[in-house]
């Protein structure tokens, strides 16, 4: 079984090849290899069996074609322009999320043996006018580019898996938190970093307000959902192949009563509240309330609070506790 996961150096590619690396199996069959690929060539995973590692652009589809000269059995998509910077560079945005999927869609293809392909998806695929709690049949409506980028791959790949040319699993992720790190330029980076940097005795803006709403999910349960769904047979997903993966539905100030709870008052004092206007625009269409029936039904998981997530985010990442 050779696996590839493209964004391989990002947060989730990275922790997904160190997840990979300790299964050492995937749909029931052993790893015999993993390619990790990346704008540059991303550090290799220690593994029990061979890792390749490669500089490929997704945007230039002769660099996919040769990422998968070797076959691949299962390919996770995680390439992309986070939302922030889809919002600001629209033709970065368009070539790395739209174009870069559909390269890599159409060299899967190309392999002739319709490989098992899961792509990362995001809730900012919804908006606009829409029932709350976002259900499992609400249509799409973007409200930004990079959740059109999203929403139009998606649309391809369920069109790609109905032919039988790929085995698409598109995974609408929920806002990963805590994410270790330095601030990145998603829209919803201030979803770590005011945990994140308190965590770690330095101040945090909070750009919203206390009662703004979010769908979030820890790294290791996005892990475990990432896995999941290439391990499911295609015929679970039925005709929609893309599903909003589970979550927890918290305001922002639950959250910060979770990390009071965890790790005391220090951290708290630390969080400066000032809403952001611009900031606010991108995000406050993003949907936090949603009725994953589906994904639980498949067997995706959730974490059971978000003290779960701020102790994990210590033990993990800091070595404490
Ligand atoms: N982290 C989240 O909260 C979240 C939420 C929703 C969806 N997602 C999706 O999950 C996936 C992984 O997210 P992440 O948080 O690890 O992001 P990340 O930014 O840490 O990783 C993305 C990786 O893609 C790479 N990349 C960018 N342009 C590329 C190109 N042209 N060719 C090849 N690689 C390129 C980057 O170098 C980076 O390493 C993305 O598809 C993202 O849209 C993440």
């Amino acid at each position: 079984m050779h696996v590839v996961i493209t964004g391989a150096g990002g947060f989730l590619g990275n922790r997904l090849a160190r997840a990979l690396a300790e299964r050492g199996r995937l749909r029931g069959a052993p790893i015999t290899a993993l390619t990790m690929a990346d704008l540059s060539a991303p550090e290799p995973v220690a593994a029990p069996f061979p890792v390749r590692s490669r500089a490929c652009g997704v945007a230039q589809r002769d660099q996919v074609d040769a990422l998968l000269s070797d076959g691949a059995e299962v390919i996770f998509h995680l390439a992309a322009i986070v939302s922030g910077q889809a919002e600001a560079e629209f033709d970065l945005g368009m070539a790395v999320n739209l174009t870069g999927s559909l390269n890599l869609f159409q060299a899967a293809r190309a392999l002739g043996t319709c490989p098992v392909v899961v792509f990362t998806s995001s809730i900012a695929v919804y908006g606009g006018e829409a029932p709350d709690p976002i259900t499992d049949t609400v249509l799409l409506n973007p409200q930004t580019s990079y959740g059109a980028q999203k929403a139009a791959a998606e649309m391809i790949l369920t069109d790609m898996s109905r032919r039988g040319f790929i085995d698409g699993r598109g995974l609408r992720l929920p806002s990963i938190t805590i994410r270790p790190g330095r601030p990145n330029r998603a829209a919803s980076s201030f979803m770590s970093s005011i945990f994140r940097e308190p965590l770690q005795g330095q101040e945090a803006v909070c750009p919203v307000p206390p009662d703004y709403v979010l769908w979030a999910l820890s790294p290791r349960r996005c892990i475990e959902n990432l896995i999941h769904g290439a391990e499911l047979p295609g015929q679970a997903f039925g005709p929609n192949r893309c599903l909003a993966l589970p979550g927890r539905s918290y305001t922002i100030g639950e959250m910060v009563e979770a990390m009071r709870r965890v790790a005391g008052e220090a951290p708290v004092r630390l969080i400066r509240w000032e809403v952001d206007p611009e900031l606010m625009r991108i995000v406050a269409d993003w949907r936090g309330r949603f009725a994953v029936e589906k994904a639980l039904r498949l067997g995706f998981v959730r974490d059971e609070s978000f003290e779960d997530n701020v102790r994990q985010f210590l033990s993990e990442e800091l070595g404490r506790g």
